[in-house]
């Protein structure tokens, strides 16, 4: 399962790339305007930083709009991934977008049978909403197993991408359930890491090592 980092923040896609283990980056218009930063600039500054896939977000809503706009992102690099909202135009667009060969996201994915439609389009991505389902009372990660199903059923080349991760147990779910791609914030990859018996286990290694030394230094 590749990780892309949920985010628009320089420094968090720095910190993740370093580590070595961050594929990709996605941003919305929500991220992006947390920062003090020129859209496209940040956007092409992202790309030379991971140098995978990055989505950017059209805020058009219209088919044509959203062609234009696709098309001026995808020109900014060659990692662009145009995230698209799932819409009846929307996914007309991502049609006319994967036969021009630009990678597209589709992105509020709610359900299923929305999935069902982006792969149909030529979606290269979709990104269900699983916080936001939980934040509602659903089980959002019952939507995740669904699409993989159906895409398997089907032999779909759309990647499924878990957005909307609120906590690293939605991180394990998505790797149990097969998905492609989990997309999380730096606060949730930080706490992957974490487990308070390999604090513990390494503390006394490092005491008992100590302890030997000093047996050794006196010997
Ligand atoms: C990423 O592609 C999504 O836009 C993002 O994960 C949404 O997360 P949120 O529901 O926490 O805003």
């Amino acid at each position: 399962m590749k990780i892309f980092l949920d985010t628009a923040n320089i420094e968090e896609i720095k910190k993740g790339v370093d580590w070595g283990i961050v594929d990709g980056v996605t941003t919305n218009p929500t991220l992006v305007s947390k920062e003090n930063a020129v859209f496209e600039d940040r956007i092409v500054e992202i790309c030379e930083t991971v140098k995978g896939p990055v989505s950017a977000e059209v805020i058009s809503t219209d088919y044509e709009g959203m062609v234009k706009e696709a098309e001026k992102l995808a020109n900014l690099n060659p990692h662009v991934v145009v995230k698209i909202p799932m819409l009846p135009e929307g996914i007309k667009a991502v049609k006319t977008l994967s036969q021009k060969g630009i990678k597209t996201n589709v992105t509020l994915i709610f359900s299923p049978l929305q999935a069902f439609l982006a792969a149909k389009a030529g979606a290269t991505y979709v990104s269900p909403f699983i916080g936001r389902m939980d934040d509602i009372g659903n089980t959002g990660m019952d939507i995740v197993g669904e699409i993989v199903t159906i895409f398997e059923n089907y032999q779909f080349g759309t990647e499924v991408l878990v957005a909307s991760v609120r906590h690293t147990e939605h991180v394990l779910e998505a790797a149990l359930t097969g998905a492609d791609v989990v997309t999380i914030p730096m606060v949730v990859l930080e706490k992957m890491f974490k487990h308070p018996m390999t604090d513990i286990g390494l503390e006394r290694f490092l005491k008992d090592w100590k302890k030997y030394q000093d047996y050794m230094d006196k010997k």
